[in-house]
């Protein structure tokens, strides 16, 4: 696969604007917005409440929102369950991983969507279907560079960290152009924590769109092209990394730094 580099064009992967959603007296997002270029590794920060997983779910269709409009690749797109984000090429990899303790890692990454053979009769196909798989889950795993021994070993033996880069391939393994990552090293040490920063930015090499929720200023600063700051539900301002120091981005989601409420047009990257 080539590399695909962010640019600076308006050429977006997925565009979410005015997304509202209540819980009863709970206004959990209020006209959030966010901007995906392709190619690049989008941070979404915000205090706690702030309404990123909420968003995140939006996204995923998860959680069908109230009001607002999503357009992946410029074609608007209207989610009702996950399976319409993943058929729209949107993986999510959630905290609590839906990965199975008991299945081998080749059988995780297949997980839910097996290369079954149509006629189930014919036996010696499932084998051949067996292979397959194991021989394009060790090519993904290899070109990620995912430290694992072998497709064949149980989950249950994996680090936290090794379990997230293999949640993470999974969705390059089936050609996802979107990957949301929520708070991915949250539960990580430091050199767990930088395994999946390094897989993040071989996704982004490879052409894949990232959102990534973090807590850790320090890590977002090192992995993301662009942030977008939430605060109570709103998308309150976006920023290209590169302009800003991590006390600035603190600073945006505290309000120690004021940030004009955007509007959707705010999010859309400048075109230079
Ligand atoms: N299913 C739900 N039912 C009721 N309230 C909810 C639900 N999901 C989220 N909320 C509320 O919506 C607001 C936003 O929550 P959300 O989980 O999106 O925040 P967050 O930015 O991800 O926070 P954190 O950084 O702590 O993960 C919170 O006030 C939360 O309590
Ligand atoms: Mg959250």
């Amino acid at each position: 696969m080539e590399r695909v580099e962010a640019s600076a064009d308006a050429d977006l992967a997925l565009q979410a604007r005015n997304i509202t959603r209540r819980y009863g007296a709970v206004v959990a997002l209020a006209d959030a917005s966010l901007s995906l270029r392709r190619g690049e590794v989008m941070g979404l920060v915000g205090d706690n409440g702030a309404g990123k997983s909420t968003l995140l779910k939006v996204l995923s269709g998860a959680v069908v929102p109230d009001t607002g409009t999503i357009e992946v690749d410029g074609q608007p797109v209207s989610f009702r369950k996950p399976s319409d984000a993943l058929s729209a090429g949107i993986e999510t990899v959630y905290q609590d991983l839906a990965l199975v303790d008991t299945m081998s890692a080749v059988q995780n990454v297949y997980l839910g969507r097996e290369v079954l053979s149509k006629n189930a009769v014919l036996r010696f196909l499932d084998v051949v279907n067996d292979r397959a798989m194991r021989s394009e889950a060790r090519k993904v795993l290899q070109e990620l560079q995912v430290g694992i021994q072998s497709v064949n070993v149980s989950v249950k033996g994996m680090s936290g960290g090794q379990r997230q880069c293999l949640a993470i391939a999974r969705a390059l393994l089936w050609g996802r152009r979107i990957v949301i990552l929520d708070e991915p090293t949250a539960a990580l040490g430091v050199r767990e924590s930088q395994q999946v920063l390094d897989l993040i930015k071989r996704l982004r090499d490879h052409g894949v769109s990232v959102i990534l929720v973090s807590h850790n200023m320090q890590q977002l600063v090192t992995v993301a092209d662009r942030f977008t700051v939430m605060r109570l539900g709103r998308s309150i301002a976006t920023r290209n990394v590169a302009d800003v120091t991590p006390e600035t981005i603190v600073g945006l989601i505290t309000g120690a730094i004021p940030a004009e409420v955007e509007t959707p047009e705010d999010t859309a990257p400048v075109v230079h």
